[in-house]
């Protein structure tokens, strides 16, 4: 029995305030916004903008474009990727005059990102899904963020993208004021009631009970992180051959998986530690560690008093803020939604981050 696909668990708000969007697009109402997901890894980006894509391709008179930032090199691309697809078929036939006589493109067509995209919107609303945002090329982040922007405050051209924490340097650093007209939603960890569903609907779905006793212990282990209620449920799932009769996920099946599920975690935390390495950032992230020892969240002040006591980047105001950055960039924290309070962007990194210090 392979990994069942994951059921998407909570995250209420995010797909309301979409469907709101998809009405809007359907009923030729610009959106005047773009919308952003960002968040720490693992937390459910992807999943979530397959989800949104998913539900833009039911809702009739919206059309989807997925863009992949790895395969956008450069403008032109761009261009012919945002082109409507009308231009291709009449261009294919040889319908396409430029200035009244017949024209080809030497790569791309002759035409600025929003015009295309305006073109594209004549007909359909038009969502634009990008993952992984942040590492779009500068000058195609550039041409591509103008445009949606430029389109969006007229027609219903609707622009979603997917990224970690340093999107948002990114983005600025592309179109300073896209950042602050966007629609920002923070993608953290689970709540405890979505983190419960993700681990038990699965199941039910094929008539499969999950113990009380089994389900506890599988919340201690995930700690509402989804990339962690993936890598559990998959691992319960296996310990239920197809066919048993009344097949339930017992407490044993749940002690079996652990090792497995433990092994495969430390793996995900030493590659964490090794970006923290490479970034010279594990004296600072080591102090961030001890930090939340004894606290489950850190105030702004009590985060700067922590990186004030870290041996390397506790100097100036200016190398803690830095500091901050980084560590908030690489998702090891994270803003609660709504609060000024930060926590561990991963859980239990923290106890990793020790450790391995430790043994540094
Ligand atoms: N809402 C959810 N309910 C249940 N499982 C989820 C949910 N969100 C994410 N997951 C699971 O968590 C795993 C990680 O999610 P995903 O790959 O979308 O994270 P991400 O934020 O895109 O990470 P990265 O930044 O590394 O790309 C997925 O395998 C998915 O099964
Ligand atoms: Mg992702």
């Amino acid at each position: 029995m392979g990994a069942k696909p994951p059921f998407l668990a909570g995250r209420e708000t995010e797909k309301s305030l979409f469907r709101d969007f998809l009405t809007d697009l359907a009923g030729r109402i610009a959106p005047g916004t773009s919308l952003i997901l960002h968040g720490p890894r693992g937390n459910g980006k992807t999943v979530l903008l397959g989800w949104l894509r998913d539900a833009a391709r039911r809702s009739a008179g919206v059309e989807t474009l997925t863009l992949r930032p790895a395969e956008i090199p450069n403008e032109a691309r761009l261009g012919e990727l945002l082109a409507p697809q009308s231009w291709w078929r009449r261009l294919g036939s040889g319908q396409l005059t430029l200035g009244g006589s017949p024209w080809k493109p030497a790569s791309a067509p002759p035409a600025a990102p929003g015009d295309l995209l305006a073109g594209r919107t004549r007909k359909h609303g038009l969502v634009i899904l990008v993952d992984e945002a942040h590492t779009l090329d500068l000058a195609v982040g550039r041409a591509l963020l103008g445009a949606a922007q430029e389109v969006g405050a007229e027609l219903p051209c609707l622009l979603v993208l997917a990224g970690t924490p340093n999107l948002e340097g990114r983005l600025r650093s592309m179109e300073a004021s896209f950042w602050s007209r966007a629609t920002i939603l923070r993608i953290g960890r689970l709540r405890d009631e979505a983190t419960r569903e993700a681990l038990v609907r699965p199941f039910a779905a094929e008539g499969i009970a999950v113990a009380d006793a089994a389900l506890r212990i599988m919340l201690r282990h995930v700690q509402n992180y989804p990339f962690f209620v993936q890598l559990m449920g998959s691992a319960a799932w296996k310990q239920c051959p197809p066919g048993s009769e009344r097949p339930r996920v017992t407490t044993a099946a749940v002690e079996r998986v652990l090792p497995e599920f433990r092994r495969t975690k430390r793996e995900y935390y030493r590659h964490r530690v090794e970006e923290l390495i490479d970034r010279d950032l594990l004296p600072v992230a080591l102090s961030v560690a001890e930090a939340f020892r004894t606290r489950p969240s850190l105030s702004d002040g009590q985060l700067r008093n922590a990186l004030a006591r870290s041996p390397v980047h506790g100097v100036t105001s200016r190398e803690r803020a830095d500091a901050m950055r980084a560590l908030r960039d690489l998702g090891f924290l994270w803003r609660v939604e709504g609060e000024l309070r930060w926590e561990p962007g991963i859980p239990s990194l923290m106890d990793y981050t020790r450790e391995a210090a430790a043994s540094a």
